[in-house]
């Protein structure tokens, strides 16, 4: 059992809340404790009402620090969360003035709790140097800069020893990691040599960056999930010319066959940007053409929207709402009837699936599949932050749903 030790300041509306925090830790092995010394878990209730409310929590973070660092001593660790309106008011504020916090979590997002533990989102990689004509992302983030091995592969231990069983590696052009020598395949080996992490996946990339040791990885990595978010924009050569994407439709092609070739079930997914200036009915067929040959498991689709500053904002040719809306609806009907079919052939197929938190439907829980796709199965939490095998069922509009293979113990 990991100990919980829960603060609670103010009404007893907050005193309700922290109970109910409590039960939702149950699950992943939490159980209370009436001192905050030698705590796996530390989370602060506050309460804004009283003057200087903010200025006490901190004041109590501080001691707390101490207290976690006397843990990391003795090989143990503590994750320190702050919740109420406290949390609600200064978020990331919070994290800036006491690095010791990991987790900061308002009223609204008690019940995310567990799948904030389970799942662990980690920056590694941040701004662009892709200067692609309609982004406006290369001027406000700078330029491309990743994060050291080391600094990311020792908070990915500390993650997975608060529970987190699925990494996430996020940057703007995450495949473009690059430190001391280290690319994101090796950052990806790192990873999976950590005991407890069960999945890695990575988010967002670009196809001028899939390097021969990433794709590799992913028919050689286990960890590493069957799945890709790999923007493409659109399936006009004229047009990805004119957004500067640096490569032409079959490039993209030829690019997915040799990913596919390591990993043959793999989930793609992409963005799509509709009505680009000078897009003609010829450049939105080569995107629907497009579509049709690579077979997505779900994708992001929008209208082309001016961002002041970007070259595409000022070029000619551009076209109207009403075009694009039109263009949008049809994409996005060919994108919707791929997910369906991508969702239907997983039916009677037996996948692990990561658990991450109650559903809204009683005794029922949430997870994801390899592919990312949301499975609703009858069991008990207990199953929360584990991997377990589900016989898959049938598919709703938004979720798939199963059933816990026998003979498994949470
Ligand atoms: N208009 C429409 N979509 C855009 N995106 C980025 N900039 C724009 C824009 N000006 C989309 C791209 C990108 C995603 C994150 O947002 O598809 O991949
Ligand atoms: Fe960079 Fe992506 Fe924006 Fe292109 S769309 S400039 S790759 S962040």
């Amino acid at each position: 059992m990991k100990k919980l030790f829960v603060k609670t300041y103010g009404c007893q509306m907050n005193a309700y809340d922290s109970a109910k925090m409590a039960d939702l830790l149950a699950p992943l092995g939490y159980a209370t404790t009436d001192v905050p010394d030698g705590a796996d878990m530390v989370i602060l209730n506050t309460c804004h009402i009283r003057e200087k409310a903010a200025e006490k929590v901190y004041s109590e973070l501080g001691r707390l620090k101490t207290l976690k660092a006397d843990k990391a001593k003795s090989g143990g660790r503590m994750l320190l969360a702050v919740a109420g309106c406290v949390a609600q008011a200064e978020g990331a504020e919070i994290v800036a003035r006491q690095p010791a916090v990991d987790l900061v979590v308002g009223p609204q997002s008690y019940h995310r709790l567990p799948e904030m533990i389970a799942r662990a989102f980690l920056t590694v990689q941040e701004g662009c140097d892709k200067f692609c004509t309609f982004c406006v992302v290369p001027y406000t983030r700078g330029s491309e800069h990743s994060r050291t091995p080391e600094a990311i592969l020792r908070e990915a231990r500390q993650l997975a020893d608060k529970g987190a069983r699925e990494i996430v590696l996020l940057g703007q052009n995450v495949n473009a990691y690059e430190s001391n020598g280290w690319s994101l395949a090796k950052l990806c080996a790192g990873l999976a040599e950590i005991e407890g992490i069960a999945r890695i996946r990575y988010t967002t990339s670009h196809p001028r960056d899939m390097g021969d040791d990433l794709i590799a990885a992913h028919g050689g990595n286990a960890k590493l999930m069957p799945y890709l978010h790999l923007p493409v924009q659109s399936g006009s050569d004229t047009v990805l010319e004119a957004m500067n994407r640096g490569h032409g439709g079959d490039d993209y092609r030829r690019l997915i066959a040799r990913i596919r070739n390591q990993r043959p079930d793999i989930a793609l997914t992409s963005d799509f940007i509709v009505g680009f200036p000078g897009e003609s009915d010829a450049d939105f067929e080569a995107t629907l053409q497009l579509v049709r040959d690579i077979g997505y498991a779900t994708a992001f689709s929008f209208k082309y929207s001016k961002r002041p500053g970007t070259p595409a904002s000022t070029m000619r040719k551009q076209i109207s709402e009403d075009v694009k809306a039109a263009r949008l609806a049809v994409l996005q009907k060919l994108l919707l009837e791929q997910q369906y079919a991508f969702d239907d052939s997983q039916i009677g197929k037996r996948l692990p699936v990561l658990f991450e938190k109650v559903a809204r439907e009683p005794g029922q829980i949430m997870g994801r599949t390899p592919y990312l796709q949301p499975v609703h199965v009858q069991a008990d939490a207990a199953w929360i932050g584990q991997v377990a095998e589900v016989q898959i069922e049938r598919r709703t509009a938004n979720s798939l749903h199963g059933a816990l293979v026998q003979g498994q113990s949470a």
